[in-house]
């Protein structure tokens, strides 16, 4: 879909009006419960966004106000409900190639300096994307891999991580099917060398096609859920790339170092950290030295 047309749907759907009303004071109570299990933070003023996110869940759940969804958070289903929360309330925009330097640098810089110190072949080069949303952030980076794997006399040894907090998410990044509008960032040749296409129905038009990561990179990809305020080392294999991007904007400096330190365990000595352009930092843990804009080198 194009920009402004999904800028008009988006505001179209804004406008509806939610059919169960919300408080400030219940606006107040969910983006606290959002935050305590999260990390994200959303403005409590904007109850039209938060609303507009619960509604369809509060309605289905045949409830006429948002205190008997606050009680019900507070029940024996409450965990299951509050990652439900999350889930709705969570932002998952993403895109193929985005930030594109980040790969320019992986493919001419990152993936060189690995491969001398022996990676992808003294062990398997790992990269994950550690919130990596529908799966176009660690798609791009295995096509970058791929590419580079087969340049490389002998080739490499390597795999892909995909880690989020949503599940429902992880089922679409897993399933690595999107439709034609997901594409923008991906030039015509990788399309038709990295996604299959569905076949041309009858009553299916050019826009309804859907496309499929290829085995070729479905194969060597794991996904699993983790939360970046847990601890993860354990959950995740060592890595030597890891994305961790657009995700700490939302956090608190305390939880965006919280949530680095906690990525830096599954990191192996020598390997990259590769933050969001807007992700700024004030400070940054210990062991970690810039390497380029937003990368960094766990020491
Ligand atoms: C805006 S998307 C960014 C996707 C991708 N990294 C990119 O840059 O294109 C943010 C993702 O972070 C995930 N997320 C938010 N809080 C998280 C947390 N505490 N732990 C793990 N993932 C989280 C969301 O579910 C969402 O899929």
């Amino acid at each position: 879909m194009r920009r402004s047309a999904r800028v008009s749907a988006d505001y179209a759907e804004m406008l509806m009006q939610p059919s169960v009303p919300m408080s400030t004071a219940a606006a107040r109570e969910i983006v606290t419960i959002l935050k305590a299990e999260a990390g994200i933070r959303i403005d409590p003023s904007n109850t039209q966004f938060i609303s507009y996110r619960l509604d369809r869940r509060v309605t289905a759940l045949g409830m006429s106000d948002y205190d008997q969804y606050l009680l019900h958070l507070q029940s024996a289903e409450g965990p299951a409900e509050i990652q439900r929360l999350v889930e709705s309330l969570a932002t998952h925009t993403t895109s193929f190639f985005r930030e594109k330097a980040h790969y320019d640098w992986l493919e001419t810089v990152g993936l060189p300096k690995l491969v001398e110190t022996g990676a992808g072949r003294t062990h398997p080069l790992v990269v994950w994307s550690a919130a990596c949303s529908s799966g176009l952030e660690l798609w791009s980076a295995g096509i970058v891999l791929d590419r580079y794997s087969h340049r490389v006399h002998g080739g490499l040894r390597w795999g892909l991580v995909g880690t989020d907090i949503s599940a429902a998410i992880l089922r679409k990044a897993r399933l690595g099917i999107y439709s034609s509008s997901e594409l923008s960032g991906l030039s015509f040749d990788l399309r038709s060398e990295y996604l299959l296409r569905s076949k041309p129905g009858a009553r299916i038009s050019p826009k309804q096609r859907v496309y499929r990561i290829a085995p070729a990179l479905r194969n060597r990809a794991h996904f699993s859920p983790a939360n970046l305020l847990t601890k993860l080392e354990g959950h995740v294999p060592l890595a030597d790339v890891v994305f961790l991007r657009n995700v700490l904007i939302y956090f608190t400096g305390e939880d965006r170092i919280r949530a680095i330190r906690n990525v830096m365990q599954c990191i192996r000595p020598g390997g990259f950290l590769l933050l969001g352009h807007s992700d700024n930092l004030r400070s940054l843990p210990e062991g970690l030295t810039q390497a380029g804009t937003a990368i960094f080198r766990k020491d």
